[in-house]
């Protein structure tokens, strides 16, 4: 028999903890009629962490993540922590970064995917985001978000502030070929995106994504400057496959792609290295407007546990069988408020859940 696999379980902050139950649940029920035992071991992070133990991410937590197979992650942060102490350098975000940083995630995987049964709702016309399939790949341990220096200082006129935007080549090209790997399991299509005309990372960033697309002769790689990449992602959303960007440019566009699916709530993430140690998360935050209530949308924690299957424990069938779950739900015309049609109520995260277990086959 197979040892089982370890996952550890950070829910974190707001709805974190809400959103990683149901995918727990749903994780279990697949799992189960594929024969994968799963170990759980849950920790604090974020706000969480800092109010038991005045830190964001605990040392033994990030050995414990290291010895893990897969990490399930809800979502950090919160006014109580972020508005209350703004310079503060006991920030719950930097537990995500930390996680990051010290697994050595440095791609971010983004499947961006609209059900046939949201593209009526969607914000733009059905014609627009029918059979849209996008995976982006957000490069996610360097640039603006991690390069020194970065601080904030005064000067005889005032404060000032500096962030660094660093990038090297050997960064470029291990999340170059994660992207042209990906592709090659797709359509064979990559789209890098950068700002080539005025940034000299972007510069390097395009010389060595060409270079490495010379090892890659059977995908076609196209070139496009992120302003001109926020136009075409909502006027031709089919149009891409796998997409490869930069840090910010990634963390923005990854939010705009999720209106083609529908709402923040919908879309999974999952964060490699190189190997098959993931992060798995919905790219929300803890929404703390919702937080308690039982409304969050859990299908973008619960289509990450597919992500987790499907990447981390190398189970295909158990993955597509929560992805069929899912599309089950919502053709039952299932919605939690975010994403809500008028004429029906609303479900409840639980009840959303529910029925995405009841639909593994
Ligand atoms: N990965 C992360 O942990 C992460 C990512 C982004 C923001 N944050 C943190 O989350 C906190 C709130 O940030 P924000 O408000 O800018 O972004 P957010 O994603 O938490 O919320 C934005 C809006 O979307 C709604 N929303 C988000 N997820 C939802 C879901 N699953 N179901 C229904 N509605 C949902 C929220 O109610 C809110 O109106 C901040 O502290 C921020 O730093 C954390």
């Amino acid at each position: 028999m197979t040892s089982p696999a370890r996952i550890v379980v950070l829910p974190g902050d707001g709805i974190g903890p809400e959103v990683t139950d149901a995918a727990r649940r749903v994780l279990d029920a697949a799992a189960a009629p594929a024969g994968l035992q799963l170990d759980y071991v849950t920790d604090l992070v974020g706000g969480a962490s800092v109010d038991a133990h005045g830190v964001a991410l605990r040392p033994q937590t990030l050995r414990l993540c290291k010895t893990a197979d897969a990490i399930l992650f809800g979502a950090v942060g919160g006014p109580r922590w972020d508005d209350a102490a703004p310079q503060s350098a006991v920030r719950p975000g930097s537990a995500l970064l930390g996680l990051r940083k010290g697994l050595e995630l440095f791609a971010n995987l983004r499947p961006v995917r609209v059900d046939p049964a949201m593209v009526a709702t969607s914000a733009l016309r059905p014609e627009r985001v029918r059979d849209v399939d996008l995976l982006v790949v957000r490069e996610l341990t360097g640039g603006l978000y991690f390069s020194k220096p970065k601080r904030r200082y005064d000067t005889p006129r005032g404060q000032a502030a500096v962030d660094t935007m660093r990038y090297s080549t050997p960064e470029i090209e291990r999340v170059a070929v994660r992207a042209f790997e990906l592709a090659r399991q797709r359509r064979r299509r990559l789209c890098s995106v950068d700002k080539a005309n005025v940034l000299e990372t972007s510069r390097l960033w395009r010389t060595v994504v060409t270079a490495v697309g010379q090892r890659y002769p059977d995908v076609t790689t196209t070139h496009l400057l992120v302003d001109a990449f926020a136009m075409e992602l909502l006027r031709r959303p089919q149009a891409f496959d796998v997409v490869v960007t930069e840090n910010l440019f990634g963390d923005i566009l990854t939010d705009e792609a999720s209106m083609l699916a529908g709402a923040l709530g919908m879309l999974p993430s999952a964060s490699l290295g190189g190997g098959t140690l993931g992060l798995y998360e919905p790219i929300h935050g803890s929404a703390p407007d919702i937080a308690g209530k039982g409304i969050a949308n859990p299908i973008g924690a619960i289509l990450s546990a597919a992500l987790l299957l499907r990447w981390s424990l190398n189970n295909e069938d158990a993955a597509q069988a929560i992805e069929r779950a899912v599309s089950r739900a919502l053709a039952a015309g299932l919605r939690t408020a975010d994403i809500a049609a008028d004429d029906r109520a609303p479900v409840s995260t639980s009840e959303m859940a529910d029925a995405i277990v009841g639909g593994i086959d």
